[in-house]
């Protein structure tokens, strides 16, 4: 299940869900072999372009830790360090990236990028994130997932709440559809999924016994769940007019001490994709802070200090999950 040579990662419905667990398993033996100091380099002499059209500290540095772990070579485009988009086109740029690469990653708004760049580039194309999709995190939180609880997956619940509209919310949605588990998107109406995404989701449930629960009712959606997550209020790209309406809206869905007691689960596990929104650690929460006086958002600090919070485990895994899907779309023999 781990050989998906040539294949893209462009969303997470591109893999069936045993390719999808296989890559799990692969990431797992991956962080085991590093840690035991038994690696074996199957990317040597390969290179990597990273385009990064929007900020990032995690994807980016897993994706050059995991390269250079593996003997592989990356070059990063910042967004103002290639012309694409810009002077040259993204089928243009495909071609002439996938005449030096072995892979590119790419993170930008658009999903239509992305998939345009795989069509064209000759390579295997990886989606570090767009508006719709975070196919990469997936992995790092299925596998935290996994490495935080015994039962199978398809016996896990866990529920998000917060704006659900856009890549994280869509992300778990689908992925928990795939995977056969107990999914609810816990937020209002408003910020459910789109319908298309709803509907595929249930279509898929069906072949793989997923629950699928859509509600605004947070102690519903809780209740007995083995996972909560949720994603800040306001995305990258976004503007700045968009905080009067999330805080007005979204506040009876952050993730406190009460909503991890609702779930009855006193083993819950907290996750978030980071960055979060939980102190005054950063410019945009102290902003925040002068304009609205709230000093945490999408989750308090309590929560996220709590021994309930696997985040830091979860954004470690980044590293070992974005490692397997380079070896499994990418190696050659072991050296
Ligand atoms: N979770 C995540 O994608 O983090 P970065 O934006 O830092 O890459
Ligand atoms: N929804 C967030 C995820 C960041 C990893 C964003 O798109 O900014």
């Amino acid at each position: 299940a781990t050989d998906l040579i040539g294949r893209h990662f462009l969303k997470e419905l591109d893999f069936t869900a045993e390719e999808f667990r296989g890559l799990i398993a692969l990431a797992a033996e991956l962080k085991a072999a590093k840690k035991a100091g038994t690696e074996v380099q199957r990317l040597r002499g390969r290179n990597i372009a990273l385009i990064f059209e929007k900020t990032s500290t995690r994807t980016r540095c897993a994706f050059e830790v995991a390269a250079a772990d593996q003997g592989a070579s990356t070059t990063y485009l910042d967004p103002s360090g290639s012309q694409m988009g810009h002077k040259e086109s993204v089928k243009d740029t495909a071609r002439v990236l996938g005449r030096m690469f072995d892979a590119i990653e790419y993170r930008g708004d658009s999903q239509a990028a992305v998939e345009e760049l795989a069509a064209n580039a000759g390579v295997p194309v990886f989606n570090g994130l767009t508006d719709d999709w975070h196919p990469t995190q997936m992995l790092a939180d299925v596998l935290t997932m996994t490495e935080h609880s015994d039962k199978p997956l398809t016996e896990l619940a866990f529920a998000y709440l917060g704006d659900a509209r856009f890549n994280m919310g869509n992300s778990y949605l689908v992925t928990g559809a795939l995977l056969g588990m107990d999914v609810r998107i816990v937020a209002p109406k408003a910020y459910w999924p789109a319908e298309e995404i709803v509907a595929e989701a249930r279509a898929l449930a069906e072949g793989s016994g997923a629950r699928i629960t859509l509600t605004e009712d947070v102690a519903e959606g809780v209740r007995g769940a083995d996972f909560v997550a949720t994603d800040v209020w306001v995305s990258m790209g976004e503007p700045k007019e968009v905080w009067d309406e999330r805080i007005a809206a979204l506040a009876p869905y952050a993730v406190t001490m009460d909503v991890l007691r609702a779930t009855g689960n006193a083993d819950v596990k907290f996750l978030h994709c980071l960055p979060a929104f939980h102190d005054l650690g950063t410019a945009v929460g102290r902003d925040i802070h002068a304009r609205y006086g709230l000093a945490e958002l999408e989750v308090t600090d309590e929560v996220f200090e709590s021994a309930h919070s696997v985040v830091f485990d979860e954004a470690e895994n980044r590293m070992h999950t974005i490692k397997a899907i380079m070896v499994a779309t990418m190696a050659g023999p072991a050296a």
